[in-house]
């Protein structure tokens, strides 16, 4: 059977393709962001998952606002990146698993979520730039097997947090009834709190940040008393990507260990935020 061996939140600000890119890690200005992910290279490196199902949204490379999937899954058998517009170099295509992808479909629409398929889908920096921070040598990154699942929450309505953390709960399920010697990893990416356009550009919420990620193992319901609409003014229009990290919260389970965190304002003019859970129940 597979296992769900854990779960990494992560920031994923194009910058820090750029960054990796260029070998700024030690850079004064990088250095306090990626001194935060030593524990997750080590943790990566020592549990070598098979696969990655990264959690995260489409900013208009795949989807744009005409047609806007709550939730697609891939179930290609690879994904590749293209021009956005940041300038980061086209990355090797990530290998993809279509037979795990459907199994995961196929329970997802099974426990009622509409899942949209997506045979072919490219993906952009909120799927590259989490790769390139989990696995940043190319050797190692090309060992992991991906499943891309993307979340609306760019074009209103949104999906509730509490929808996102009901998927995460059938992810769970659905990877533990796979029939298959698979040590699998959930990547839930986004926020933290940011705002990148308007006349508050550049708004940032240390406070409410620092209670998410404190609440995030034991209590993630937290999160839920807040509509999406309220979350847009608290952490930022851009900030309620977080949500997705209730996804990975969710699919993880309840018998769960923290092994790191850290937060770091500002990347770009975003609020960076990592935390990386062990599953005990496995
Ligand atoms: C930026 C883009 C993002 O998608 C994000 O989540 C944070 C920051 C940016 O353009 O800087
Ligand atoms: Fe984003």
């Amino acid at each position: 059977m597979a296992r769900l061996i854990g779960g990494v939140g992560s920031s994923h600000v194009p910058a820090i393709g750029n960054a990796l890119e260029q070998g700024l890690q030690t850079d004064p200005y990088w250095k306090p962001f990626f001194d935060g992910y030593k524990p997750v290279w080590n943790w990566m490196e020592d549990k070598k998952p098979d696969v990655a199902i990264l959690v995260y949204n489409d900013h208009g490379l795949n989807f744009f606002l005409d047609t806007m999937p709550t939730f697609a899954i891939g179930a290609a058998a690879e994904y590749q990146n293209a021009d956005e517009g940041w300038g980061l170099k086209p990355l090797d295509p990530f290998q993809g698993d279509p037979e795990f992808s459907w199994h995961l479909i196929d329970s997802l629409v099974h426990d009622e979520f509409d899942i949209t398929m997506c045979q072919e889908m490219l993906v952009d920096h909120g799927f590259t730039v989490p790769m390139s921070l989990m696995w940043p040598n190319q050797d190692t990154r090309d060992q992991v097997k991906v499943i891309p699942l993307c979340v609306n929450v760019v074009q209103y309505p949104f999906p509730t947090a509490q929808r996102c953390l009901k998927l995460g709960e059938a992810i769970g399920k659905a990877v533990a009834s796979f029939d298959k010697d698979l040590d699998v990893v959930i990547l839930g990416t986004g926020g933290l709190s940011h705002q990148l356009d308007g006349e508050r550009a550049g708004h940032t919420n240390r406070e409410f940040d620092t209670e998410f990620l404190e609440k995030l193992k034991d209590e993630p319901e937290w999160l839920l008393k807040y509509s999406n609409y309220e979350l847009a003014k608290i952490v930022g229009p851009q900030g309620v990507e977080m949500i997705m990290w209730l996804i990975m919260r969710g699919a993880l389970g309840g018998n769960i260990r923290e092994l790191s965190r850290n937060y770091h304002i500002p990347i770009s003019n975003t609020a960076a935020g990592v935390i990386l859970f062990e599953n005990d129940a496995v």
